[in-house]
C-alpha cells in the first residue's frame, strides 16, 4: 500500500455516503467507515463499497479483553477490508490476540493490515493525567504506545501528522502512520487543534491521511478530493 488519501464517510445513513461518492467518477477514493456509519448500516455497507470498489479502512477502534477481540476480529476478517484498528491501551496480549485473529478469519488469504489508536487527538495532557493517572508527557505516551504496537506484530499507527516522524524513527520507515488532523492552508480548521497541511503532512512522512469535512463539506467535494491527492500523493 502507497500513500494515499483516504476519505472519512461520516454520514449517518447509507444513502448520504453513496450520493456523496457517487460524485467521484474519475477515480474510487480510499474511504474510511467510522462507529457512526457501522452501527447505524452494519456490515451490509461495508460490502457495498468494497462491490463498488472502494479499499476501506473500518475504523472501529476495538478495546476489550484479548479473547473478545480475536473473536472480533476473526469475524471482521470475513469482511476483507484493507485496515482495521483497536485501542493500543488494551495491552500488547490484546492486540496479539487481535492479530490471530484476524488471520484466522481469512485462511489463506491476505490479512487487513492492523493499526493502533495511541492516544486519541482529543486527549490532552490534563486529561492524560487528570483522568488516566499517566504522567509521563504525551509524546513519550505515543511513542511508548506506538513501539508496544509495533512489538506486538502490528503494521502501524493512528496518529498525528506532527508525530509520524518520530513513530518512523523509533518504530521503522515501514510502519504504517495514519494521519487525521488535516485541513487546508486556506481552510476552517473545525474541531482539530493540531493540524497540517496535505503538503505538510506528506513531508512530514505520513503514509495516509485521513480527510473527513474539508472534503465532505466542500462545495466541490471531488475538487478538495482531488487537491489533497494532488498535495500529498502526486
Ligand atoms: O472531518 P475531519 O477531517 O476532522 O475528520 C477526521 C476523521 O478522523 C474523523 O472521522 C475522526 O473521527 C477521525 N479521527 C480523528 N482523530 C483521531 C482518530 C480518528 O480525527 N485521533
Amino acid at each position: 500500500m502507497g500513500k494515499d488519501v483516504i476519505v472519512a464517510c461520516d454520514f449517518a445513513g447509507a444513502q448520504q455516503t453513496l450520493d456523496f461518492l457517487n460524485r467521484f467518477t474519475a477515480r474510487k477514493p480510499f474511504v474510511k467507515i467510522g462507529m457512526e456509519l457501522y452501527y447505524a448500516e452494519g456490515p451490509a455497507i461495508v460490502r457495498e463499497l468494497k462491490a463498488r470498489g472502494h479499499k476501506i479502512f473500518l475504523d472501529l477502534k476495538l478495546h476489550d479483553i484479548p479473547n473478545t477481540v480475536k473473536k472480533a476480529m476473526a469475524v471482521l476478517a470475513g469482511l476483507d477490508v484493507d485496515l482495521v484498528n483497536l485501542h493500543a491501551a488494551g495491552t500488547r496480549d490484546m492486540m496479539t490476540a487481535a492479530l490471530e485473529g484476524l488471520s484466522a478469519g481469512r485462511p489463506g488469504g491476505a490479512r487487513a493490515k492492523l493499526i493502533a489508536v495511541t492516544q486519541l487527538t482529543s486527549t490532552d495532557q490534563t486529561a492524560l493525567e487528570r483522568d488516566l493517572l499517566i504522567r509521563q508527557p504525551m509524546d513519550e505516551v505515543v511513542l511508548h504506545y506506538a513501539k508496544t504496537a509495533r512489538d506486538a506484530g502490528l503494521d502501524g499507527v493512528v496518529c498525528s501528522p506532527l508525530e509520524a516522524g518520530k513513530v518512523h524513527e523509533v518504530c521503522g520507515a515501514g510502519f504504517l502512520t495514519v494521519t487525521p488532523g488535516v485541513r487546508f492552508a486556506d481552510g476552517d480548521k473545525g474541531d482539530q487543534k493540531r493540524v497540517m497541511t496535505p503538503a505538510q503532512a506528506k513531508a512530514a512522512g505520513s503514509d495516509y491521511i485521513v480527510v473527513g469535512r474539508p472534503i465532505t463539506a466542500a462545495a466541490d467535494c471531488v475538487a478538495a478530493y482531488e487537491r489533497c491527492v494532488a498535495e500529498f500523493v502526486d
